[in-house]
């Protein structure tokens, strides 16, 4: 099964960037020049906050929102957390989890990121489950170790769908770096994902699941890494900010589709 069977997925990661404001300018800029693309699946997670403002100002496009987090429990006393049915309530239809971000700055442990990749397919969100090594780990060759050690947090026995899950494979090393994998580093990972994901499920399952890269993907260094066999589109951060940079590397995925 090849990318235009499984769909191209370009995903922007605002992080903690962009007021209510900006949110909607972006959208007044972007939402017209993409609105002849159809052959890849646009997706935004916008900070919290601001997820009404981006799922209005997105209304009647075929782009789609995403947030950033979630809790796992479905309601209760934690304060500042925010649950799956709120966000899809909301209008969310991604959740990005396990990032590097809240893996090494916010302490999210294995177990946490497990626990949300279930409450999220359950609650009928599409999951983007976050994994990549660091430099050091990378050094002493342990990549692919890590990302194995990753996707076994994904709970097998929950997700059977796999149009609802996305991975996203971004080497910390290269995330706001500007020090973006190669292309062969990348199909190299990618290659390993899906053969895990044949593994622990089946190889047809694996053959559906999106495969993202992320990790300074940027206009330039788009369309070699889109075009490898097992690279289904990108997880954007930097570039995703601003409209033409975004609008660039979505062209990149449609004209390859
Ligand atoms: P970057 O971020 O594109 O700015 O490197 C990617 C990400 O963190 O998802």
């Amino acid at each position: 099964m090849t990318h235009s069977k499984r769909g191209r997925v370009i995903a922007g990661n605002w992080k903690m960037f962009k007021t209510q404001a900006e949110t909607r300018a972006f959208f007044a800029a972007f939402n017209p020049l993409v609105a002849g693309v159809t052959d890849c699946d646009i997706v935004i997670a916008p900070p919290s906050i601001n997820i009404p403002a981006a799922v209005e100002a997105t209304k009647g496009t075929h782009i789609t929102i995403s947030a950033q987090n979630i809790y796992w429990e479905k309601e209760g006393a934690f304060t500042g957390e925010i649950s799956a049915g709120m966000v899809a309530e909301a209008g969310c239809r991604y959740v990005i989890i396990g990032h590097s971000e809240r893996r090494h700055i916010l302490n999210e442990s294995s177990d946490l990121v497990s626990k949300k990749t279930h409450t999220i397919y359950s609650g009928g969100l599409i999951v983007i489950h976050c994994v990549g090594e660091t430099l050091e780990q990378r050094d002493f060759k342990q990549t692919l170790n890590v990302i194995r050690s990753q996707l076994s947090e994904l709970q097998r026995k929950i997700i059977t769908d796999p149009s609802r899950l996305v991975i996203a494979y971004e080497p910390v090393w290269a995330i706001g770096t500007g020090r973006n994998a190669t292309d062969q580093q990348a199909q190299e990972v990618h290659a390993f994902i899906r053969q895990t994901l044949g593994q622990m499920w089946n190889p047809d399952f694996a053959s559906r699941v999106r495969i993202q890269y992320g990790g300074s993907l940027k206009p330039e260094n788009a369309k070699g890494l889109l075009s490898q066999p097992d690279v289904d589109g990108g997880l954007i951060g930097g570039a995703s900010l601003k409209a033409d940079s975004f609008l660039a590397i979505v062209n990149a995925a449609a004209s390859l589709t």
